[in-house]
């Protein structure tokens, strides 16, 4: 079995190979994909900006925030936008994309897991996070714990995730029987934005249910503001994806 730290690297090892290519076949140029998000950077940040009031003037975290098109859209909108990310792939990508909008993106190049220290500790009005962040983490108890030590006192926290019950039950990357409550680590490919196909690589992932998720932000000092739960794109009848909402 490996470690974490095996985990992680080799994680962020799948994450570096041909990424900068892939995310421009997919987004474009960034000059493309930063006019895309400048026509209507709201539409972009649509899971989280709409709870976190008025976005001008906020400082937010974009955690795991990879090509940067959340954080873009959010200093658009008027916040400082921090990145956290271990792929310099994807920083690449974003700090262009950054460049070419006309903003300035600050990308923290590193594990989050090690996320903080001065000038970060508590420095946040709202920690962001959306589609393919946590089963990166295989103690979401200290991750979360992470996410309390960067927000200010009463920042809120809004994770927009894939659901348990479709990553664990109707997933078909997954390779395994279904089983809500498996606690393995799963080896499936990296996300490949193109669509083509082809594999860039391999992560393991640990997927959570959606009680563990709740009591870990829970846990980690934050109180639970909402939880949405929202249609599977492909599938209507499963739930796909869920918005948390808390307050630190
Ligand atoms: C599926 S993407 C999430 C992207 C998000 N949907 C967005 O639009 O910004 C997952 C991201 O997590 C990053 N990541 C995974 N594990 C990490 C870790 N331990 N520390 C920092 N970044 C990590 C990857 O580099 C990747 O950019």
């Amino acid at each position: 079995m490996d470690t974490r730290d095996e985990v992680r690297d080799r994680n962020r090892d799948a994450w570096n190979v041909g990424r900068h290519q892939a995310w421009l076949d997919a987004l474009g140029s960034p000059a493309e994909a930063a006019a895309v998000i400048a026509a209507d950077p709201a539409r972009v940040a649509r899971r989280i900006a709409p709870h976190l009031g008025e976005v001008s003037g906020l400082r937010i975290a974009s955690v795991q925030g990879s090509h940067g098109r959340i954080a873009v859209a959010l200093a658009l909108m008027g916040a400082k936008a921090t990145v956290f990310d271990f792929a310099e792939e994807n920083r690449r990508y974003a700090l262009a994309l950054a460049a070419a909008a006309g903003v300035s993106v600050d990308y923290r190049l590193g594990d989050v897991m090690a996320a903080g220290g001065p000038g970060l500790d508590h420095a946040f009005d709202a920690v962001v996070m959306e589609l393919g962040i946590l089963h990166y983490h295989q103690d979401i108890e200290a991750f979360f714990a992470v996410m309390r030590r960067l927000a200010a006192p009463g920042a809120r926290l809004v994770l927009c995730e894939f659901h348990p019950v479709e990553r664990k039950l109707y997933w078909a990357g997954r390779g395994t029987a279904p089983d809500y409550f498996a606690t393995d680590l799963v080896v499936a490919d990296v996300p490949n934005p193109t669509g083509s196909g082809t594999s860039l690589g391999q992560c393991a992932y640990r997927f959570w249910t959606l009680a563990e998720v709740a009591n870990a932000v829970i846990g980690a000092g934050f109180r639970l503001a909402r939880l949405e739960e929202h249609p599977d794109w492909t599938d209507p009848t499963i739930p796909g994806t869920y918005t948390l909402v808390a307050d630190a």
